[in-house]
């Protein structure tokens, strides 16, 4: 399977649910890197827990995006990274990564995209009332939650329960998001 880094802002369950399908078996493929940009973000215990190297960057100490880019793409290559999966990584990709892993970049997305693009798509579903909403897991274009998408699972509002269906989104998430790599790496 392809080595792979793990692009992620938060608390990283969806990286955990990753790294424990390759554990597991369930999923082929080797994850040698987490890259956050946020230093106190969980997902740096959980890599650092499990013995995956971590590549902690701060954007706003670069001057440009570019710079950043380039900073991150040295230690792919470094570690001979072949695909990058997004799990929470709350930046914009831009053209260094994009045209260095060209449709070799993966996100999922907590809702049925192109429904509730960016920030927060749990609370704008919420607001919005709709009674569906999901998970999209898609390919990275230039893109705020664009480009082609690979695989989408419908999850039921509850009623009056928001973090039922917080809940519900973030286990669907670990599921689809194994899978879907799975398929794409066999
Ligand atoms: C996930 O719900 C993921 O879909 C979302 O951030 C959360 C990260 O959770 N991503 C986006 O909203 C991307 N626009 P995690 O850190 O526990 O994996």
């Amino acid at each position: 399977g392809p080595r792979f880094a793990v692009f992620a802002s938060g608390s990283g369950s969806n990286f955990q649910a990753i790294y424990d399908a390759v554990r597991t078996g369930r999923l082929i493929g080797e994850p040698v890197l987490v890259v956050t940009n946020k230093q106190d973000a969980y997902v740096v215990k959980r890599a650092e827990a499990v013995g995956v190297e971590t590549l902690v960057l701060k954007p706003t100490s670069y001057s440009t995006k570019d710079a950043y880019e380039q900073e991150i793409l040295k230690k792919l290559q470094e570690l001979q990274v072949e695909w990058l999966v997004l799990a929470g990584y709350m930046r914009l990709v831009g053209n260094i990564l994009l045209d260095a892993f060209p449709n070799r970049i993966v996100n999922i997305h907590p809702s049925l995209l192109p429904a509730f693009p960016g920030k927060d798509a749990i609370g704008q579903a919420l607001k919005h009332g709709v009674k569906v909403t999901g998970v999209t897991v898609h390919l990275v274009d230039a893109g705020m939650d664009t480009g082609p998408i690979l695989s989408q699972y419908a999850v039921e509002v509850v009623a009056e329960d928001r973090e039922k269906t917080e809940e519900r989104i973030h286990a669907v998430e670990h599921e689809l998001y194994v899978k879907t790599l799975q398929q794409l790496w066999s």
